[in-house]
């Protein structure tokens, strides 16, 4: 490589499926000044996130395979000794293949973006004597893997990149950089706007329907439950208002959709709940809705806020994680606790009873999203910090 062709990062992330870290990594790596520096995505073979075609003339070198410790839940990482020392032999082993891959492209910074491989990557990085910046999208419970996030810290090294003050926590105390990024959305593709006729045909909405929606993952801590807890308690009141549920399972939780379909039938609301699976049209499915609910147990960020926001739809969400960061209470929308359906409840009808404080919310929403939340910010403070870093390692 000549002196002067711009620095090569290595972006890592292990997951198979489109989450929210590969949306924002799409976003990142697609805004990247190319004539600065030069992508290459480290990944895992068949993971159908790299189909987007904004990463598309993007160099992609295929590391690992599907593996059951890469597709382990954050509650399974610190099961217990027994569990740890296969894991630790197979995160070894990873690691020497990735330092592998680092060598080959030619790597000159290692960008992780996934918990697992911060682990992975990290050690791989320091191997290779690179710098490393972990990209924590992630807020751990003291039983998923908080302190050995923390140990790892300690030992790699890491210039951290959190994406919410409350990830940013997670580090307190620890002799590392921790630089916070709030996610970033292409505000271009959000729009406010009347529903679309059809798409309210195809769910079987009504024009005099209210509307409730939830976009995220099908998994426990999202706080469908609640949600739903909440709804049978409004159902009485407001005989027309409806829920749509947006998102799938992944596959090692397919049983948790049908415990939400059953527990909604159990509370009389099969009429009332409508749920998509995954969409890839969620610009459009964000304009069907009065207000917008997500009501997480620990929310690290929630990227499908600012999207919610950037529609001007009013959010009702949980004083949770990185939430309150993002949705400024009882001016942006309604925070409540978490796990706390009468709360939930209550946040909801008062905006279903007041649609001028609504769309009040909506619109200061909007204007915040505009106003913080932009995908190039993110791009241009990810590439001071790079920066930053090759001119302290120079
Ligand atoms: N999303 C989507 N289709 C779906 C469900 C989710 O495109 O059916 C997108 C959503 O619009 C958002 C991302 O997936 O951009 C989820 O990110 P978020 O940070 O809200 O949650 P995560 O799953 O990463 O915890
Ligand atoms: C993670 C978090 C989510 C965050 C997303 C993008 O998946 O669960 O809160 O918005 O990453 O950073």
């Amino acid at each position: 490589m000549s002196c002067d062709a711009p620095p090569r990062i290595a972006y890592v992330d292990h997951a198979v499926d489109l989450g929210g870290a590969e949306h924002s990594l799409i976003e990142l790596i697609s805004r990247l000044d190319r004539t600065a520096l030069t992508p290459t995505i480290i990944h895992t073979e068949g993971a159908k996130w790299l189909q987007s075609d904004r990463i598309a003339d993007v160099a992609k070198v295929a590391v690992f395979l599907p593996h059951p410790l890469l597709e382990q839940k954050r509650d399974e990482v610190s099961a217990g000794l027994l569990h740890l020392i296969p894991n630790v032999w197979t995160a070894l082993r990873l690691s020497l293949k990735l330092r592998g891959a680092l060598r080959r492209t030619g790597a000159q910074l290692v960008h992780t973006n996934s918990l697992k491989t911060h682990f992975i990557g990290g050690l791989a990085a320091r191997l290779r004597r690179l710098p490393l910046v972990w990209h924590v999208r992630d807020l751990l419970g003291e039983d998923e893997g908080y302190h050995w996030l923390r140990r790892a810290a300690r030992l790699l090294r890491p210039h951290v990149i959190a994406i919410s003050e409350a990830v940013a926590e997670q580090f307190a105390g620890l002799p590392i950089e921790v630089t916070v990024i709030p996610n970033g959305i292409p505000l271009d593709n959000f729009c406010p706007g009347p529903p679309s006729p059809r798409l309210r045909n195809e769910l079987g909405l009504t024009a005099d329907d209210r509307v409730l929606l939830m976009v995220s993952r099908l998994t426990p801590w999202k706080g469908h439950m609640t949600l739903l807890e909440a709804l049978a308690g409004l159902a009485e009141r407001w005989p027309r208002l409806k829920l749509v549920v947006v998102g799938e399972v992944a596959f090692w939780e397919a049983g948790y959709e049908q415990q939400l379909t059953q527990r909604a039938a159990e509370l009389g609301l099969a009429e009332q709940v409508i749920w998509t699976g995954f969409r890839s049209d969620v610009p459009e499915l964000l304009r069907l809705c009065d207000i917008f609910v997500l009501p997480s147990v620990r929310e690290p960020f929630g990227r499908v806020i600012i999207e919610a926001m950037a529609t001007g739809r009013p959010v009702v969400a949980t004083k949770s994680g990185g939430v309150p960061e993002v949705v400024v209470d009882g001016q942006t929308g309604l925070l409540v606790p978490p796990e706390d359906a009468q709360s939930l409840a209550s946040a909801i009808e008062t905006l279903l009873g007041d649609s001028q404080r609504a769309q009040q919310m909506g619109a200061e929403g909007l204007a915040r999203a505009h106003k913080l939340f932009s995908t190039d910010r993110v791009a241009q403070q990810v590439q001071e910090l790079y920066q930053r870093i090759f001119s302290e390692n120079r």
